[in-house]
Formats: structure tokens, sequence, C-alpha cells
């Protein structure tokens, strides 16, 4: 088993967010169409963001190379944040995502 964390200031993506080349560089379209209608969509975005940091620190103890962008955290149909690698549900990794105002955590956990 695998853990990574990571934490993130809110405040630097509020100036992304209307910034659509800088998000189609690191969010999926699911993450950007999920985060963006939301009225505090700095902190969805933010958090999306730590997720990905939390998974590529989970995963790089097991050698797999990633890019931002090939990792997307999507929420099933109860709210619970899953792991999308290259486009494919990854059930082995487990994420938590919790925001602030000011700040987003999330964990990572590879089975
Ligand atoms: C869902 C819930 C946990 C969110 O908590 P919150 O303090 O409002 O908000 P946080 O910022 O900490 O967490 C938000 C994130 O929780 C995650 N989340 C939502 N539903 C979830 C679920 N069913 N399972 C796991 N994670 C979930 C999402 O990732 C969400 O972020 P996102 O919308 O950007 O993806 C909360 O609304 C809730 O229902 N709590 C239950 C309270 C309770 O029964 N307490 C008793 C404890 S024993």
């Amino acid at each position: 088993m695998n853990i990574g964390i990571d934490i993130e200031e809110v405040k630097r993506f509020n100036k992304y967010i209307k910034d659509k080349e800088y998000l189609r560089r690191i969010f999926s379209k699911e993450e950007i169409f999920y985060s963006l209608p939301k009225k505090n969509a700095a902190q969805h975005l933010a958090v999306r963001f730590a997720a990905k940091e939390a998974v590529w620190k989970a995963l790089i103890a097991k050698n797999k190379k990633l890019t931002v962008i090939d990792v997307s955290i999507q929420n099933d149909w109860d709210g619970k944040p899953q792991v999308y690698i290259k486009n494919k549900k990854y059930k082995k990794i487990d994420v938590s995502l919790s925001h602030t105002d000011k700040y987003v955590v999330a964990v990572a956990i590879v089975f």
C-alpha cells in the first residue's frame, strides 16, 4: 500500500478560472465541466489539482510515469471522487478531498 498527500492554496486557482488554455492543459473536460459552473469553482479545481499530485506521490513508488493531464478526478453518483488514469477508472486508488475558502487538501491511497 502507498499513500500520497497534497495541499494547495485556492487563491492561485482564482486567476486560472478564466484561462481556458491553462485549464485544458491541466484538467480533463469532465473536471472542467464539474467544477466551472460551481459558485466555488476555484476550490473544486484546486482540490482536483491537489488530488492529481497526491495520486502522483502515491504511484511514484510503483514507478508509474504520469503527467498531470493523465489523471482525472470524477465524482460518482453519490459524490465520491474516483480516479481515472488515461480515461480508465482506476479502482485500486482511493482519494479523499476537502476544501475551505483558503486551502484544499487531498489524500490518495494505492492498494
Ligand atoms: C459529503 C460531505 C462529507 C462533504 O463534507 P464537507 O465538509 O461539506 O465538504 P469537504 O470540503 O470536506 O468535502 C467536499 C468533498 O467531499 C467529497 N465527497 C462528496 N460526497 C462524498 C462521498 N459520498 N464519499 C466520499 N467523498 C465525498 C467530494 O470530493 C467533495 O469535493 P468535490 O465536490 O470538489 O469533489 C458532507 O457534506 C456530508 O454529507 N457529511 C456527512 C456528515 C455526517 O454524517 N457525519 C457523521 C460522521 S460519523
